[in-house]
């Protein structure tokens, strides 16, 4: 490309354009189901762990691939390897990964943008019935939320990194985190909150198996946006005058205090809803929890603040999870884009057109893979069950894909791109790196456990969902 590369403006842009991508469906809705169905304070420690220990030297091993190399997944890969035809692989994955993680992600999206507008209609109690969502799932109506959502997306980065990325992060982070607050605080003040605030935080470390354990690694990975190709390419716009280190704790810092501030919303929500329900009884998903489970607990309210106001809380809370989901659609669809642009010479625009197109298609196959096509509902059999096209994405991008892109990034760094290399780039930009504990850290780790641990959730992974057995 002739032109010169876009850059983040400041420091702070490139942090929230980050903690945008990293902050999602994840944080507000995955992390606090997972810690209610693991052992609370438990979980919340072993999660805590994993975010520091091990991804994130394995984010700043990615974002240290992008700035020195200025370059998307692919062509990083490229240059960093001197050309090996080999490691040309991690880059092609590191590019399909997020194309169709975005896919699967995107449909989730559009049924929280469809609810979002059915709170805003007045339709709150509809939403708390038990056949809505299969119902509108099913819906044509779905196909004009993704269009919207699409337009959405691609208007944000039709203006480039600094103009639509960042200022959206810089707009949209700090709306979504005082919202977060403000809902908490309320949530708080409600009967019976405290029990939640409890049994949230009170450790039980009986619930601690390996499956949780494993749960937790993946959980923490996915949601700091590692393996995705995201923090390469984020890196590639980084300036060389910024510390990644810094920027990278402050990433992870960022994710795990909104991910441990959405269990103060929905834990003491579930526990003012039902001061005796057994946790045990609730969705293991995201989804369940999101569409059928919390709308009840919203329309609840109504006892103490009014129709109106349980419509307001509900409204606020499907924005918030809405604007997280928004920034970190950006961030991933923004990968392949850069894909384009650095390897076929694209304009942004074309680039974006020729993306939206194919997924446009995809996401139409995942909406309906719900019973509106039988032959994409029941798509394969896997390990002895029926799995839609939906599912498909989601166990081969997002469980099994994902840990072994991280694998690949570490070995690539410590042992292709050379470790010494790798050190020298995060000095550029944070002087106080060198000689420090967390120097000597990231670079044993990356070298030995970490990519050994994502090893064994990678085999695991493999045996449990293609197999239907789990090593441990
Ligand atoms: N970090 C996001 C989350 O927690 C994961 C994600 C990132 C999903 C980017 C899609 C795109 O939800």
């Amino acid at each position: 490309m002739s032109a010169a590369r876009e850059h983040f403006g400041s420091r702070l842009g490139f942090v929230l354009a980050a903690a945008g991508s990293a902050v999602g469906i994840g944080n507000l809705v995955s992390f606090p189901v997972a810690a209610t169905k693991s052992g609370g304070g438990a979980f919340l420690l072993v999660y805590a762990l994993f975010v520091f220990l091990i991804c994130l030297p394995v984010m700043m091993a990615e974002l240290a691939l992008g700035r020195k190399s200025d370059k998307d997944p692919v062509g990083a890969y490229r240059q960093l390897s001197g050309g090996s035809r080999l490691w040309r692989i991690p880059g092609w994955f590191a590019l399909i990964t997020p194309f169709m993680i975005a896919v699967f992600y995107m449909v989730v999206t559009v049924w929280i943008l469809g609810y979002l507008v059915e709170v805003f209609k007045g339709n709150l109690g509809l939403l708390a019935t038990e056949a809505y969502f299969g119902e509108f799932i099913n819906s044509k109506t779905v196909f004009l939320y993704l269009i919207a959502l699409m337009l959405i997306i691609n208007g944000v980065l039709s203006m480039g990194v600094k103009d639509g990325i960042e200022r959206a992060a810089k707009t949209l982070m700090p709306m979504l985190f005082v919202m977060l607050l403000v809902l908490v605080l309320f949530v708080l003040t409600r009967e019976n909150a405290m029990l939640g605030v409890q049994y949230y935080l009170i450790p039980d470390f009986s619930k601690l198996t390996s499956e949780v354990v494993s749960k937790a690694m993946s959980q923490a990975f996915f949601s700091l946006s590692l393996g995705m190709g995201i923090m390469i390419t984020y890196g590639s716009y980084m300036k060389r005058r910024d510390s990644i280190p810094g920027s990278a704790r402050a990433v992870a810092i960022t994710d795990t205090l909104v991910a441990v501030t959405a269990g103060l919303l929905i834990l003491p929500s579930i526990f003012h809803f039902n001061p005796q329900i057994d946790t045990t009884t609730l969705s293991d998903s995201s989804a369940g929890m999101i569409f059928l489970f919390l709308p009840k607990i919203f329309l609840s309210l109504q006892d103490s603040i009014g129709y109106a106001g349980a419509s307001i809380f509900a409204g606020a809370f499907f924005f918030l999870v809405f604007i997280a989901a928004l920034t970190s659609l950006v961030s991933i669809i923004e990968v392949p884009v850069a894909t384009l642009r650095d390897e076929r010479g694209m304009s942004r625009r074309k680039a974006i057109y020729t993306i939206a197109a194919i997924q446009l298609v995809l996401a139409v196959g995942c909406a309906m893979s719900f019973g509106m096509a039988d032959w994409l509902t029941q798509f394969v059999t896997l390990a002895g069950s029926n799995k839609s096209f939906f599912d498909l994405v989601e166990i081969l991008f997002y469980d099994t894909i994902l840990p072994l892109n991280g694998l690949l990034v570490c070995i690539f760094v410590i042992y292709k791109w050379k470790k010494a290399n790798f050190d020298a780039e995060l000095q550029e930009g944070d002087k106080a790196f060198a000689g420090s504990l967390s120097q000597k850290y990231v670079n044993f780790s990356l070298g030995t456990f970490i990519p050994a641990i994502l090893l064994l959730i990678f085999i695991n992974t493999v045996a449990l969902k293609f197999f239907g057995s789990s090593i441990f």
